[in-house]
């Protein structure tokens, strides 16, 4: 028998919030999450609001900390970057790779989005790895080649246990800030088919265990049924999670059901 895999709610800011409202979001986040245990909660807020929200969550293990983007680079001439260590010292513990806006609208390659994972598992980030295919792709029936050269391009060669590390969200762009979430049918299929490859690359232990979010218009209505797909792990939330409540009743929707 499988072991169930622990959902997974991360909320991706993007870039929105200040440093002085991240205060008043994790006073109102954490008395709607009081009750809630059995789900891995990350917040994802912008660079500069990672010191405030580490210093109200203190060591609280119930809300983690994620970043957006990191360098792939661990310190020097590197004008604008931020490293892995800056990130370890203010107790972040995942980072967002290879998210579809950094791809489209900063030219982040395949290979930039290893060269990232790779720096974030050697400095014991956990990555949360972005992909999913555009509207163009899924229209002409292209989206398993994307998935697949996506994962096999941030992916191969790395070790099992160095995969096992690795969070991946599957966000189909077309889903992303357009109200348009993709189908339970749809996502569900989109995740059986990363797992099975990942399967492949890694093999089935490792792929049984791998938690896979879904992300693209996720809001408290649609969560109960994306969450409910046998291969849909957890959620990854843009513009609801700005709102401490709503976000909550994401995460309410994730709690394991007796
Ligand atoms: P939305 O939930 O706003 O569609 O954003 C999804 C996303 O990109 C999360 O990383």
């Amino acid at each position: 028998m499988s072991i169930p895999r622990k959902k997974f709610i991360a909320g991706n800011f993007k870039m929105n919030t200040t440093s002085s409202e991240v205060a008043s979001y994790l006073e109102a986040f954490r008395v709607a999450t009081e009750k809630v245990n059995d789900v891995d909660i990350v917040l994802i807020p912008p660079f500069t609001s990672l010191a405030k929200a580490s210093e109200i969550l203190g060591g609280a293990q119930k809300i983690r900390l994620g970043a957006q983007n990191m360098s792939s680079e661990a310190k020097g001439a590197y004008t604008g970057e931020i490293s892995a260590s800056m990130l370890r010292d203010l107790f972040v513990r995942y980072v967002l790779v290879g998210h579809s806006e950094r791809r489209r609208l900063f030219g982040e390659t395949d290979e930039m989005v290893r060269r990232k994972l790779v720096t974030a598992l050697k400095s014991e980030l956990r990555p949360i790895l972005c992909i999913g295919e555009t509207l163009e792709e899924r229209q002409s029936n292209q989206e398993k080649t994307v998935l697949e050269s996506q994962l096999r391009a941030a992916i191969e060669g790395l070790s099992p246990e160095e995969i096992s590390e690795i969070v991946i969200a599957y966000e189909p762009v077309w889903a992303i800030g357009t109200g348009l979430t993709a189908t339970p049918e749809q996502a569900q299929q989109a995740h059986l088919f990363i797992r099975d490859y990942l399967g492949k690359l890694s093999g089935t232990s490792v792929a049984n265990r791998s938690r896979i979010l879904y992300g693209g218009s996720v809001t408290p209505d649609t969560a109960v049924e994306l969450l409910s797909q046998p291969d849909i792990d957890g959620a990854l939330v843009g513009g609801a999670s700005l709102d401490p409540r709503a976000f909550a009743k994401i995460v309410a929707a994730a709690i394991p059901q007796e």
